[in-house]
């Protein structure tokens, strides 16, 4: 490959991903079996993002394992409905079409662990995301470092990520244990954790104790907030992660921190401000279908008149059609929308006010990028929508 006898853009990614091992001291390069690629909206990618990548393309980049797409900067049918500009509709293509001639699957989603892209126990991937990360490493113990855009397709089109960091056993051994002294009724209040956790620690791998009976969606939203405040990539749970049991054996020494609902409390005090006529989101990261169907439950008869925002994959999006809750959420006047979210859609072309949601990650980046914002409960979310 670094001979260039497979082409440009193999050596160019092959050279990337060397370098990096170089930075980061690794022994050698590994087999990957699966990329889940970041950097897929117009709106971070710009004319120069999406110029590089059609230069892949036309190089000869071609995925040689299975790679999934993040969420682009609109529903790639419902663009229009959306309020998005054309000009950016017509950028937004092209990105999805260099993707698509390299042979990355369209699934623009952040949680392609929802749709049958699941790695096994122990299994090298390269996956960027945040929340994808903490989810892959900590909830199906698989093996990525926060990969980002480039190094992700650059793995897809080699096969190979460089062997350090969370990739070896020694570095994903908890650094400090988190005592939840919290009633967490919520997945506002998991979220809420994950957020103050990720302050706290930065990039050190939590272990946590007192996380009550959490289902998947608590850890889904858990983890992508821990990775906003902070960087953290994989979170050990006493009891419910399948590395626990192991990381225990390493807890000796370590601080323990305590984490209360005051704590939660003042975290989100820090982020919301009271905006006039907000849009409310739910799905960041995007809705599974209990999600889906709790939503239908919560919108059923109410009168929501464009005022909330669903978002989700394709592929969840599809069985909740099948499952009559689209028409139940649209026919209360609710959106369902697929491919983007709340944070890579470029809002403030489609003339959003402000935002309401359930997620500390969401609330976090609609602050940054000047939205005042909400952090509410899902229920109470669809109450003000109704309004
Ligand atoms: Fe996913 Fe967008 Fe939130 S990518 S985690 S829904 S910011």
């Amino acid at each position: 490959m670094m001979n260039g006898e497979e082409g440009v853009a193999v050596r160019k990614s092959i050279e990337l991903l060397v370098a990096l091992g170089s930075v980061f001291g690794a022994e050698k390069l590994v087999p990957v079996e699966s990329a889940h690629i970041s950097g897929v909206s117009y709106k971070n990618l710009g004319e120069a993002g999406t110029e590089w990548l059609e230069e892949q393309a036309t190089t000869g980049a071609k995925c040689r394992i299975r790679a999934t797409l993040n969420p682009a900067g609109m529903d790639m049918d419902k663009w229009k409905e959306m309020g998005v500009p054309e000009e950016f509709a017509i950028g937004q293509r092209r990105v999805l079409d260099a993707f698509e001639s390299m042979g990355v699957e369209p699934t623009c989603t952040c949680t392609p662990y929802l749709i049958g892209h699941v790695p096994r126990r122990g299994t090298q991937v390269a996956w960027a995301e945040s929340n994808a990360v903490c989810f892959v490493n900590s909830v199906l113990a698989a093996r990525t470092n926060r990969e980002s855009g480039p190094t992700t397709l650059a793995s897809a089109v080699t096969g190979v990520a460089a062997l350090y960091g969370y990739r070896l056993p020694e570095n994903r051994k908890p650094a400090k244990i988190i005592q939840v002294e919290a009633d967490l009724n919520s997945r506002l209040d998991y979220s809420g954790l994950g957020y103050v956790t990720g302050k706290l620690l930065g990039s050190a791998v939590p272990y946590f104790r007192g996380l009550g009976d959490l289902d998947m969606e608590s850890m889904k939203t858990m983890g992508a907030a821990c990775a906003t405040s902070g960087s953290i990539a994989l979170w050990h749970g006493e009891g419910i992660t399948p590395e626990a049991e192991w990381a225990a054996g390493y807890l000796e020494g370590i601080e323990t921190i305590t984490i209360t609902k005051e704590d939660i409390k003042e975290a989100k005090t820090k982020i919301v401000s009271d905006p006039d006529n907000p849009t409310y989101c739910i799905g960041c990261p995007h809705c599974s279908l209990k999600e889906m169907e709790e939503t239908a439950n919560l919108v059923k008869g109410k009168s929501l008149d464009g005022k909330l925002w669903v978002f989700t994959s394709r592929g969840v999006y599809d069985q909740a059609e099948k499952g009559g809750l689209i028409k139940i959420i649209e026919d209360a006047g609710g959106r369902v929308y697929r491919d983007t979210c709340m944070v890579v859609a470029p809002l403030h072309e489609m003339g959003w006010k402000g935002v309401g949601t359930n997620s500390f990650k969401g609330g976090h980046y609609s602050t940054a990028h000047g939205f005042e914002t909400k952090l509410q409960t899902v229920e109470s979310l669809v109450k003000e929508a109704a309004k």
